[in-house]
């Protein structure tokens, strides 16, 4: 299995009205890490991902998952969309949302096995919502929001995990609560790809990234690729915030998430 790429993204390009936001893009991503999409918004992050789960029409290129076609391995995959790309006052409860992973595997209307209801308790523990099973969603708050649908794409049990913007509006609690599971589902061998666009932390968050601005800026292990110059290719304009980063790296003063993996 090592060495083998989860996806793999070749010549691809997307364009909106004419207008391209993904432009000749060309990358392998590596099974078994936590890999970030990294880029300013309006990117493409986002199309990238919907390109790659087959949501949006592809100018040119074609995207492989686990060398296959997504048709194929649709039930290995699952996507967490960005929390504001959501209706939240559908009428719905915590277990409710959580079950619809499961029914993926399963026919619409086919009863759920002792199996699926467990494992649809198991995600919720997992995202530390026991207390909030029965809550209807749009009482929730971002952070609840958030874990409700990585607990749906738990259920689902897929070995790849594609979230979009997962840490944006939650709490520092749930910061770290969803960390820690990213780390414990790596650890399970899950391959977890996220788009984020804030740089300040993704020295901290991911193993390997892909920097974006409609094209592909660069790729590769995080320490070796969240370089100086290919932030400012990325970033461009927001000059205050990359002084403040390229001090850092220069002191080398961010710790390697690996660091904290021993004590897990
Ligand atoms: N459905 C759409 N129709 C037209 N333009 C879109 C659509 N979705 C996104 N865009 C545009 O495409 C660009 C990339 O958007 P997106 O992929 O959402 O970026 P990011 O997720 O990095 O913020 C933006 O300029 C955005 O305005
Ligand atoms: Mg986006």
């Amino acid at each position: 299995m090592k060495g083998k790429s989860s996806i793999e993204v070749h010549n691809l390009s997307v364009t909106y009205q004419n207008v391209p936001v993904l432009w000749d893009i060309d990358f392998s991503l590596p099974q078994g890490q936590i890999i970030g999409i990294v880029g300013p918004n309006g990117s493409g992050k986002s199309t990238l991902l919907k390109a790659i789960m087959d949501l949006v029409p592809i100018s040119s290129g074609f995207v492989k998952i686990m060398d296959k076609s997504l048709g194929l391995v649709r039930d290995l995959v699952a996507y967490v969309p960005q929390r504001e790309s959501v209706d939240w006052n559908f009428p719905a409860s915590v277990e409710d949302v959580v079950m619809m992973g499961r029914y993926k595997k399963n026919k619409l209307f086919n009863r759920l096995t002792k199996i699926d209801k467990e494992l649809v308790q198991e995600a919720i523990a997992k995202v530390k919502l026991e207390k909030y099973k029965d809550r209807q969603i749009a009482q929730l708050s971002g952070g609840q929001q958030q874990r409700v649908f990585i607990a749906r794409a738990l259920a689902q049990g897929a070995d790849i995990y594609i979230m979009d913007e997962p840490f944006v509006g939650v709490d520092m609690a749930t910061e770290k609560t969803i960390l820690d599971l990213l780390i414990l589902m790596k650890n399970e061998g899950k391959t977890i790809i996220i788009v984020h666009h804030d740089i300040q932390t993704v020295s901290n968050f991911f193993d390997y990234i892909v920097l974006l601005n409609t094209r592909l800026i660069a790729h590769g292990k995080t320490s070796e690729t969240l370089t100086g110059e290919n932030l400012q290719a990325t970033y461009g304009g927001q000059l205050n915030l990359l002084t403040k980063i390229q001090t850092l790296i220069k002191a080398k003063d961010f710790p390697l998430r690996e660091e904290g993996f021993e004590d897990k």
